[in-house]
């Protein structure tokens, strides 16, 4: 069965393709992702909304077969290690709270996560998947790349183009083919009356 066939929901309401169709893979391609087709997806996180304009994201990667790469793949808990090998970039994403005051940005979190989200859109919109992952060693990271008290490494993202799920050990060739799912709406909203 082809995987998509899987991994796309079948949704109550008519959601834009884009949102439904993007998922996490392990399996990625051999395929390189080039520095301008990075630079893209990028430039789609930073039109992200932030407080103030604030824009808190800040972005380090490493392109597979690089000691860079080799470097954060290190980083990664064991149940990561496996299949992000096999990504062609690993990026790190990191909330600069620094409010150039001296004050601390509460919102830099928030607002990193919407350049991630848009990042992965903009991905799938080139057949680019990408994993988050926050399953890493952040203290070491931190020291490595001597980031600032200001500087939150929030999670490592693994991009590539899709690969095949036989290209995976299990149990994560299984994960490849698991259904994706979702709590209901009711389940996380009320109106206020
Ligand atoms: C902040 C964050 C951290 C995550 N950390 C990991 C991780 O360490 N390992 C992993 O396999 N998946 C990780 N995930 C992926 C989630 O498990 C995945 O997004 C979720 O199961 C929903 O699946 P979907 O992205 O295919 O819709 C993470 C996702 C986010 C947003």
């Amino acid at each position: 069965m082809e995987i998509n066939s899987i991994k796309i929901p079948k949704t109550q309401y008519d959601i834009y393709p884009l949102i439904t169709q993007r998922w996490s893979p392990r399996s990625f391609d051999d395929k390189p992702i080039s520095e301008e087709q990075l630079a893209e997806l990028f430039e789609a996180a930073s039109w992200a909304a932030s407080a103030f304009n604030g824009q808190p994201w800040e972005y380090i990667y490493a392109f597979r077969g690089t000691e860079a790469f080799e470097m954060f793949w290190d980083l990664l808990k064991p149940g990561n290690q496996p299949w992000a090998k096999n990504a062609s970039v690993l990026v790190l994403s990191i909330a600069n709270r620094d409010m150039g005051n001296g004050g601390i940005n509460p919102w830099a979190e928030h607002d990193l996560g919407m350049a991630n989200a848009q990042l992965l859109l903009q991905a799938k919109h080139r057949d680019i998947y990408g994993h988050m992952m926050a399953g890493f060693d952040r203290q070491k990271a931190i020291e490595i790349l001597n980031l600032s008290e200001f500087q939150n490494p929030v999670c490592l993202i693994a991009l590539g183009y899709l690969g095949a799920p036989e290209k995976l050990e299990e149990p994560y060739r299984s994960k490849e083919h698991a259904p994706r799912n979702r709590k209901m709406v009711e389940e996380f909203t009320r109106e206020l009356r």
